[in-house]
């Protein structure tokens, strides 16, 4: 059984994964209302959470598996704050060898990455070897308030880099808006409620891509746009068209990632296509993206809501379905972190 932590930002996290069963537990603790009131996360007050979360999440962790069970742990080592990743390689590297088991350095993104393919696991643990073979090569769209990437993943379970955002992430640039708009944070989930009831044509945006044929993103434009809109409105009016100007954004965001998806799909000979991150939340952007993938006549796998954010079961996850790929680091009681950790080397 794997015995996972992360803490790469502002969520401790634990679970404990058995690859012949699924999730044996999955414990997080958010510290979203701690850093509300300063506007974004304070690393130092985030690292001192997890100081002070890790222990009693082990401690119920262990009410339902017993240590000598563990095998492996794996932790987060990278990308993210680096007094945070600390807290969780120190506490793993204790463990590891208070248990006596390795200690593998697992890679945020490419969890995120492999989190579309937990589903297929949990359905049925005994066939998910052979029916993720059936998948690959796969095209996957990581969006979060972080990051946005188009990925590829062949049949070696290699991860290949296709493009990323030059400017803002696409969660980045929900947020911005949703401020502008004068929506709390994070605004995400806010404009997609808000924007249900507005029609998506009533203003006009610019289109968030960069040159045609390119798979990069660009969202900081559209930000500016929706500055300067607002600010030739009176605060009535943007009060009166708040869905509007939700609906209008919200699918300027989008279409940048359903057009670039759609040009990476036409590209390769993917059999199916995957959506991660937070942003992989937004039933909108679901929809679409389910018929791009049917359009195009493969599988669409999204990851569960509970894996979109930070977690620790697609921490476990990762580090068993890249046991042979390379992607995890197996350094062990060596284990540094990576702050800058990229999704991958390689770049094409
Ligand atoms: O992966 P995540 O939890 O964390 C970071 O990247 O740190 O993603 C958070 C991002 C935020 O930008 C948030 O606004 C966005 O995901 N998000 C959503 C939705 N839920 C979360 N965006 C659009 N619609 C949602 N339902």
């Amino acid at each position: 059984m794997i015995f996972a932590l992360e803490s790469s930002c502002d969520e401790t996290a634990v679970a404990v994964f058995d690859p012949a069963k699924g999730f044996v537990t999955e414990l997080v603790h958010s510290q979203i209302t701690l850093h509300e009131s300063y506007g974004g996360v304070v690393p130092d007050l985030a690292s001192r959470e997890h100081l002070a979360h890790f222990g009693p999440l082990v401690k119920r962790a262990l009410t339902v598996v017993d240590a000598g069970a563990i095998t492996k742990i794996a932790v987060t080592n990278g990308p993210g704050l680096a007094a945070c990743l600390a807290m969780g390689v120190a506490t793993a590297k204790s463990l590891g060898l208070a248990w006596g088991v390795p200690v593998i350095g697992v890679n945020h993104l490419r969890a995120h990455a492999f989190s579309t393919f937990i589903p297929l696991h949990t359905e049925n643990p005994a066939a998910f070897e052979e029916e993720f073979a059936k998948l690959l090569p796969h095209l996957g769209l990581l969006v979060s308030g972080g990051n946005t990437i188009l990925f590829s993943l062949d049949e070696a379970r290699q991860i290949r880099l296709l493009a990323t955002t030059m400017d803002d992430a696409a969660g980045e640039a929900l947020d911005k808006g949703a401020k502008l708009l004068g929506l709390g944070y994070p605004g995400g989930p806010q404009v997609e409620k808000i924007a249900l009831s507005g029609n998506v044509n009533a203003f006009e945006f610019p289109k968030a891509v960069a040159q045609r044929s390119s798979l990069e993103f660009s969202f900081s434009g559209l930000k500016t746009s929706l500055r300067y809109q607002l600010e030739k409105m009176q605060p009535e009016e943007i009060e009166r068209r708040r869905a509007d100007l939700c609906a209008s954004y919200q699918n300027a965001v989008f279409n940048a990632l359903v057009r670039k998806s759609k040009l990476a799909l036409e590209r390769g000979a993917y059999r199916s296509f995957g959506l991660s991150g937070g942003v992989a939340n937004n039933k909108t952007l679901q929809a679409q993206l389910d018929s791009v993938a049917r359009g195009q006549n493969i599988s669409f796998l999204r990851a569960l809501p509970r894996h979109t954010g930070d977690n620790a079961g697609m921490i476990a996850f990762a580090a068993w379905a890249e046991r042979e790929t390379g992607g995890v680091n197996e350094t062990n009681y060596a284990l540094e972190i990576a702050p800058s950790l990229p999704l991958a080397l390689a770049v094409s």
